[in-house]
């Protein structure tokens, strides 16, 4: 069964980890948006770089004869999975999203949610603070017409200097992050506030944790809406799908009775 898997988050990559294993049933593509620098590469067929579009994504699903694409894009990369829903109606392709569940507050967090990046940097307010900015490295120019703020950026990949804020120091790092790092980081910083993405997921969450335990404010970007499909949380809940849909593959849709 020829399988394209989006990728680009953890959960694509635990997803290839079972893909690899089952080699004997599925022909699974990867693809990537040539968005990170040295991205984890799978024992899987790989492309990397947009398909250029609906349509471009399209005819690359007809021309391979995918049968069914996992969009396993992070919860913001909304145009492509915006995409994948309407090139796999277009295609007659089947198509699953992975969504991870969303990051909720609990007692003792201080959160303020907020519906974009311009409204993340309305919030941060006119007092000078000091800000742990981990929101990626494209979406910095609200915080340019920010207040006066200290700025760390914290992200995988080094930004165009042009797209940063005056002054903003640099921290590159890939997570997974724990709490003990966190906490250390936020204090030897003396960070009043941490902007994040609703990411959701383990890997950036300890961060949370950690502003919980120093009371600390964090401004919480809120998710993107996305076109609708169907979702799963997690990569085993995804291979479920593929190995249900793989074992009804070459049956004949009507039975025909022998008596
Ligand atoms: N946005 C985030 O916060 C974030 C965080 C962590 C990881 N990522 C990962 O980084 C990648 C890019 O994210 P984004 O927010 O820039 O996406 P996006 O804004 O939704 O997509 C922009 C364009 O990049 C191309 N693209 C995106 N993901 C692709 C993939 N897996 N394979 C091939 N082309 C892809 C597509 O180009 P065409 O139209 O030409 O096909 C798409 O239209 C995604 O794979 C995502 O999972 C994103």
């Amino acid at each position: 069964m020829r399988v394209l898997v989006l990728g680009g988050t953890t959960e694509a990559r635990q997803l290839y980890v079972a893909l690899e294993q089952r080699a004997d049933r599925f022909a699974v593509t990867v693809s990537l948006a040539g968005a990170t620098r040295a991205p984890v590469l799978p024992a899987l067929d790989v492309r990397i770089g947009g398909f250029g579009g609906i349509d471009g994504l399209r005819d690359w699903l007809l021309a391979h004869h995918i049968e069914a694409v996992i969009d396993a894009t992070h919860p913001f990369a909304v145009q492509m999975s915006n995409h994948a829903v309407a090139a796999c109606a277009q295609a007659h392709v089947k198509l699953l999203r992975i969504a991870r569940p969303g990051w909720t507050p609990v007692a003792g967090d201080c959160w303020t949610c907020v519906p974009d990046m311009q409204a993340a940097a309305c919030a941060l307010g006119v007092t000078p603070r000091r800000v742990l900015l981990t929101v990626g490295r494209k979406d910095l120019l609200p915080f340019h017409h920010a207040g006066p703020h200290d700025w760390l950026l914290r992200c995988v990949d080094a930004p165009d200097p042009a797209l940063l804020p005056a002054g903003t120091r640099l921290l590159l790092a890939r997570g997974p992050f724990d709490e003990a790092g966190e906490e250390a980081l936020l204090r030897r910083e003396r960070i009043d506030v941490i902007v994040t993405k609703n990411s959701g997921g383990t890997a950036t969450q300890a961060k949370l944790a950690a502003a919980r335990r120093l009371g600390l404010g964090v401004i919480m970007v809120e998710r993107p809406s996305v076109a609708p499909a169907q979702t799963v949380p997690d990569a085993a809940a995804a291979m479920a799908w593929l190995e249900s849909l793989s074992g009804l593959h070459g049956k004949p849709a009507h039975k025909k009775s022998c008596k």
